[in-house]
């Protein structure tokens, strides 16, 4: 059985994790990423935990001819696609920038993979994509819409991936549909490194307990929830890489069978199925990391939602896998990485 895995995208924080966990898995991989949210340093440490080098090319998804330089070179069995861009705020300002990178990128990158006859592929999918969700838990059959050009680039690429399952033979393309990642790796090497001011909740938490932001605002405290304040459902960061590792297992059990007959589109839910509040999670950091986390009421962000939590049960069911780790443990990791990193991997 072929076990080689070109990883787009696996310099950035999910990626550069769910490298570990294939290589530990037994899969070969090779990454190729243009660091333009992530840095070699990344790549330099999971070297260093995994205790051998990495095979790293960078660049561009949108690039057809290093694509095909790479494909002909190895013989992949498939390919896990974490490559894009992903700050609302961003996309919302710069829409072509965003369906450029995300959409046009994922179909290059699907040309490439055409030619080269290598047709499974494992998406990093939002979700984003359910939009404001009528019920909860959301399993996989649940409408979707989006409101921003990023989460419009996700569904996007999940309809073309549905349109080309259908009509094309031999495609197996599993959009994971990942809830909150928060966490780090247990060494505190490797972690979530936002560029600015970080938009999303728990690098922030983190980066004011450590004393780099003064506060924390809190967006709404009205919400229809336990306490007021928004619900997510939170997923560290190595559980969810685990479930790449198990998508991929499925794939490869899947392909190996006498009559096999292509997956076609299988989208599956990466969440824990439990909903926390942005004041528990606070509170549970504080506690974690010993350190005062300042907070102040602020007005709710647009386009936020009250609550949002996955059913995570066909993850279990399709791919024997479920999240593991507690609030506790995301909280742990993510304060052991950031004050061992207070720059992250600017370590100048
Ligand atoms: P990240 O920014 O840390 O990683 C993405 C990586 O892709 C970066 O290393 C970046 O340099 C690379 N990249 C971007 N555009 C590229 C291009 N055109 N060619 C080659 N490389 C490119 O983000 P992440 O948090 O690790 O997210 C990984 C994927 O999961 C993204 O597609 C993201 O949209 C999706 N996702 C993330 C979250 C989250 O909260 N982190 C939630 C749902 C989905
Ligand atoms: N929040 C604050 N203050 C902050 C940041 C966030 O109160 O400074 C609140 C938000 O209002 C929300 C909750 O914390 O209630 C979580 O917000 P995040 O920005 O951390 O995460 P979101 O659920 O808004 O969105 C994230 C990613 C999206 C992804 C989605 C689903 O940013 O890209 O999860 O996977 F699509």
């Amino acid at each position: 059985m072929k076990n080689k895995i070109l990883v787009t995208g696996g310099a950035g924080y999910i990626g550069s994790h769910t490298c570990i966990a294939l290589h530990q898995a037994g899969y070969d991989i090779v990454v190729y990423d243009n660091l333009s949210n992530s840095s070699r340093e990344a790549i330099n440490r999971v070297s260093t935990l995994i205790g051998q080098p990495i095979e790293f090319i960078e660049g561009d998804i949108r690039d057809t001819e290093l694509l095909r330089q790479v494909f002909t070179k190895h013989e992949f069995f498939g390919v896990i696609h974490f490559a894009g861009l992903k700050a609302v705020g961003e996309s919302v300002a710069k829409p072509l920038l965003y369906y450029n990178n995300n959409v046009s990128g994922t179909i290059t990158l699907l040309e490439a993979m055409a030619e080269a006859n290598v047709k499974n592929l494992v998406f990093s999918s939002s979700a984003t994509v359910y939009g404001d969700p009528e019920v909860l838990p959301i399993d996989e059959t649940s409408p979707r819409s989006c409101t921003n050009p990023y989460g419009q680039s996700k569904l996007t690429v999940e309809h073309i991936l549905e349109e080309l399952a259908a009509t094309n033979d031999g495609w197996n393309l599993i959009p994971l549909r990942y809830f909150n990642p928060v966490g780090a790796h247990p060494s505190g090497q490797i972690g979530e490194d936002p560029n600015d001011i970080p938009n999303n909740l728990m690098p922030y938490i983190s980066q004011v307990a450590v004393g780099k932001l003064e506060k924390l605002s809190i967006f709404g405290n009205d919400y229809p929830t336990v306490d007021g304040t928004g619900v997510r459902d939170f997923i560290h960061v190595t559980d969810l890489a685990q479930g790449h590792v198990a998508a991929l297992n499925y794939l490869q059990k899947q392909v190996g069978q006498d009559k096999y007959s292509s997956i076609g589109f299988l989208p599956i839910n990466l969440g824990t199925g439990k909903g926390t509040s942005v004041l528990e999670l606070v509170t549970a950091f504080s506690k974690v990391s010993g350190q005062d986390i300042l907070y102040q009421f602020d007005a709710r962000r647009a386009g936020d939602i009250a609550s949002c939590y996955a059913s995570a049960d066909k993850a279990k069911e399709l791919l024997g896998w479920e999240a593991k780790l507690s609030i506790n443990e995301m909280c742990q990791d993510t304060w052991r990485w950031q004050s061992m990193n207070p720059n992250g991997y600017n370590i100048a």
